[in-house]
């Protein structure tokens, strides 16, 4: 069965999108929840995710979620101690989920610098053990922001973790974007989620996103290597949509 084609919001700015995907993860939760199922989803870092993150709490459906039923994951992570404010996940706490009646058990930290694992590498199989012993992986929604070179997650262009399909994640030691050690689930484990949202803000990403939305080369654009399995959905500002065709 092929992937649907991606679906494309425009919005006014980045405000806009900020408060229009915060309201969609919330009704996306609600919706599954009331299938009778525990959502999974996985977040993403970055500045117009951190500014969705800090709108989830002004929704104003958002008590229609239990959110003690939800799991977070993370598309990726830096590879720093656990309390560095620079952790996608220190930045998601901040913002949103300390604000929540989130369970703590079902928030899936990747593990930091700091945690004892071996190295980089074994705290990568570690959560990659995680994720595939949690449903087998599936996941509801995917938040992914994207860089200006088209970067996903830790999805570099050239980057080796792009030709992983045996594993779920990969350790990064050489990221272009600082810090440069970081884990990050590998298209196998982004490939597999419902719905994938693109959450994209900015003028700078504009060019990624066109080559995205046009199939372009996943090396030279990790992007264009992730759609879900049920919905793909670019959410993005008018600024990132500059170059979209139609
Ligand atoms: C990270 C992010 C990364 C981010 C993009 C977009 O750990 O840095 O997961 O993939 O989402 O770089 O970031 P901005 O939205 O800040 O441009």
């Amino acid at each position: 069965m092929t992937a649907p084609a991606a679906e494309v919001v425009v919005h006014d700015d980045a405000e806009a999108l900020a408060r229009s995907v915060a309201t969609r993860l919330v009704e996306t939760l609600a919706s599954v929840q009331e299938q009778g199922r525990i959502p999974s989803v996985a977040l993403t870092g970055g500045s117009i995710a951190a500014r969705m993150h800090a709108a989830v709490l002004d929704v104003e459906g958002r008590q229609d979620v239990d959110w003690s039923r939800v799991d977070f994951w993370f598309g990726d992570e830096r590879y720093v101690p656990g309390a560095d404010p620079d952790r996608n996940a220190v930045q998601a706490r901040d913002a949103m989920l300390r604000h929540l009646p989130v369970d703590p058990g079902r928030v899936h930290e990747m593990p930091a610098s700091d945690e004892g694992h071996l190295d980089v590498v074994a705290a990568a199989a570690a959560y990659g053990d995680e994720v595939r012993g949690h449903g087998g992986g599936l996941f509801d929604v995917v938040m992914l922001g994207v860089g200006p070179d088209g970067h996903v997650a830790s999805l570099f262009p050239g980057s080796p973790g792009l030709d992983v399909d045996d594993a779920v994640t990969v350790a990064v030691e050489d990221a272009p974007k600082p810090p440069r050690t970081r884990i990050s689930l590998t298209f196998a484990a982004l490939n597999r989620a419902r719905e994938v949202w693109f959450v994209v803000s900015g003028e700078e990403k504009a060019p990624a996103v066109s080559r995205s939305l046009r199939e372009s080369d996943v090396h030279a654009t990790p992007a264009a290597g992730v759609r879900g399995l049920e919905r793909t959905v670019w959410l993005l500002d008018r600024a990132a949509a500059g170059l979209v065709s139609g």
